[in-house]
C-alpha cells in the first residue's frame, strides 16, 4: 500500500505503537488508556497529479493530505495537541462526533481561531464508534480545499474487522489548473459560491489518484468511504461488487442493507461503510459515476489463507430516540443562489441590495437571513426532542449538517423514510425538495447547522442552534 508512505510524518505518542505508526498508521489499532496525538497544520509541496506533474502548494495536517488517520476507541478519552504553522488562523472540527461543545472546533462560535504559531488542546471521549473525519473549520471553503482534513476512526469496543480488512477511502476532488497544479487562483470565485460550489477535476483517494489496495479473498471486508470534497456529490454503485451498507455517517445499521436504488449519492461530508466479501480473484474497480464512469480505486483480491467466518455485525451506538409526540417543531426555508428566487436577504442585520450581493458574496439564506444570526435558529432546553422541516427553494441540492447531534430522517418530499438511519448530514433535493429530521437536543452548547457544500456555507447557508 503505497499510500502509507506519504504518512510517515504521522505522530502518535501512544507508547508501544509509535514504531508501528510510522509504517502502517492507517491500520493502527487503538489501545486502552489515554491516547495522545499531535497534529500540525502546515504548508507542504506536493505533486498532486502524479510524480511527473508540477508541484502544488498545499496545506495539510502534518504536511500531508489527508492528515494522519486518527484512531480512537469508543468512550475512551483522546487528546489532540494541535499547532498552527500556517500563515493564517485556523481550528479543527471533529465532524460527526457528539462531543462537548467547547471541543467542537468552530472558530468564532465554540472557540477563538488558533492564531499562526498558536496551539490548542482538543480532548474528548467519542461516544459513538464509526467512521468520522476532522477538518479545518475556519474559512473551511478555502482551508479544506487546500487539504486540511483527515480521517477519524472510532473503534468498536471489540474489534469487528481485522486491520487488513478495514480500509479507509477518503475521496476528494481537487481543482487543477492547466499546468496540473492546485488552482488556488479560483478559490472564492463568485460563480462557484452562487452555483453548485467548487467542483474539482482531479479525484484522489487518500491523497492519491487511482490507488490500489489489497483485500483478503473470502473474508469480510469493511470499506469506509468518506466524501471530503468541498461540494461534489459523489455517485457510486456498491451493488456492482456486492457491497452492502453497514453504516451511514458512522452509525451502524441494525443489519447490512443492499441498496435498492443506485447510484448511491454520497454528499459532501457524508460517510458510508460497506461490507464486502469477495471470493473472486478479479480486482474490484470502484467507480465514481457522476460524470463519465471513473475508476477511483482498485481493490486487488489476495489469498489470505483465512476463512471468512460468519457475517460480522457492528454493535449499535447508544443514541437517544426522539420523542415525536412531544417534539418542538421548527422550519428552515432554504433560498437564494443562481436562478433562484428570493424576496429579501438580510445580512448582518441589514437587507442586502443588489450591490451587496457582489461585495459580500452572501447569496443564500435560511429563513431570509444569510449567515450567522444574533439569535439562534432554535433554542431548546436540554433533552427536548426537535423536528426540523427543511424546505429547499433553491435550484441546487444541498448537504445539511448538524453539529453535536445525529438525527433521524423522518420524511423526504413528504414520503416517510424507510431507512430511519442515524445521520449527521443529509442531502436535500433541489427545487422544492423537503426533508424532515428529528433528534433529541441533548448536548448543551451552541451548535452549527449548515450546508456542507463549503462555498454555500460561506455564502450564507450557515445558522446555529442552542441547547441550554
Ligand atoms: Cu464538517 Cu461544520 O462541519
Ligand atoms: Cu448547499
Amino acid at each position: 500500500m503505497s499510500s502509507t508512505l506519504t504518512r510517515r510524518r504521522f505522530h502518535q505518542t501512544l507508547l508501544g505503537a509509535a514504531s508501528l505508526a510510522l509504517t502502517r498508521p492507517t491500520l493502527l489499532l487503538a489501545q486502552d488508556g489515554p491516547q495522545h496525538y499531535e497534529l500540525v497544520a502546515q504548508p507542504y509541496a506536493h505533486k498532486l497529479a502524479g510524480p511527473s506533474s508540477e508541484v502544488s502548494e498545499l496545506w495539510g495536517y502534518d504536511g500531508q493530505t489527508p492528515g494522519p488517520t486518527i484512531r480512537a476507541k469508543r468512550g475512551k478519552e483522546i487528546t489532540v495537541t494541535f499547532r498552527n504553522e500556517l500563515s493564517e488562523p485556523t481550528s479543527i472540527h471533529w465532524h460527526g462526533i457528539r462531543l462537548q461543545n467547547a471541543m467542537d472546533g468552530v472558530s468564532g462560535l465554540t472557540q477563538d481561531p488558533v492564531p499562526p504559531g498558536g496551539t490548542f488542546n482538543y480532548t474528548f471521549q467519542p461516544p459513538d464508534a464509526g467512521t468520522y473525519w476532522y477538518h479545518a473549520h475556519h474559512e473551511s471553503w478555502k482551508q479544506v480545499a487546500m487539504g486540511l482534513y483527515g480521517a477519524l476512526i472510532v473503534e468498536e469496543p471489540e474489534p469487528v474487522f481485522a486491520p487488513e480488512a478495514d480500509i479507509v477511502l477518503m475521496l476528494d476532488d481537487w481543482r487543477l489548473d492547466r499546468q496540473g497544479r492546485f488552482d488556488a487562483a479560483s478559490l472564492g470565485q463568485m460563480m462557484d459560491w452562487s452555483h453548485g460550489g467548487r467542483l474539482g477535476n482531479h479525484l484522489t483517494v487518500n491523497g492519491q489518484a487511482q490507488p490500489r489496495y489489497q483485500i483478503p479473498r473470502g473474508s469480510w471486508v469493511r470499506l469506509r468511504l468518506i466524501n471530503a470534497c468541498n461540494s461534489r456529490i459523489l455517485e457510486m454503485d456498491p451493488n456492482r461488487f456486492g457491497g452492502r451498507v453497514i453504516a451511514f455517517d458512522g452509525q451502524a445499521l441494525s443489519e447490512p442493507l443492499k441498496l435498492d436504488y443506485t447510484p448511491h449519492l454520497l454528499g459532501p461530508a457524508q460517510r458510508v461503510d460497506l461490507l464486502v466479501k469477495y471470493d473472486d480473484a478479479k480486482p474490484i474497480e470502484m467507480q465514481e459515476l457522476s460524470g463519465q464512469p471513473y475508476t477511483f480505486a482498485t481493490l486487488d483480491v489476495v489469498d489470505s489463507g483465512q476463512a471468512g467466518g460468519s457475517e460480522p455485525q457492528l454493535p449499535a451506538n447508544n443514541l437517544p430516540e426522539p420523542d415525536l409526540e412531544n417534539a418542538g417543531h421548527f422550519e428552515l426555508l432554504m433560498e437564494g443562489g443562481a436562478m433562484g428566487q428570493m424576496g429579501q436577504l438580510v445580512y448582518n442585520g441589514r437587507v442586502q441590495s443588489r450591490m451587496d450581493f457582489m461585495t459580500n458574496k452572501q447569496v443564500w439564506g435560511f429563513n431570509g437571513v444569510a449567515n450567522m444570526t444574533e439569535d439562534p435558529f432554535l433554542s431548546v432546553a436540554r433533552g427536548q426532542s426537535v423536528i426540523i422541516n427543511v424546505i429547499n427553494r433553491t435550484n441546487f441540492m444541498h448537504a445539511m449538517h448538524t453539529h453535536g447531534h445525529h438525527f433521524k430522517i423522518l420524511e423526504r418530499n413528504g414520503i416517510s423514510d424507510s431507512e430511519q438511519a442515524w445521520r449527521d448530514t443529509f442531502l436535500i433535493g433541489a427545487a422544492g425538495g423537503t426533508t424532515r429530521i428529528a433528534f433529541v437536543a441533548d448536548n448543551p452548547g451552541k451548535w452549527l447547522f449548515h450546508c456542507h457544500m463549503l462555498e454555500h456555507a460561506a455564502a450564507g447557508m450557515t445558522t446555529w442552534f442552542e441547547v441550554a
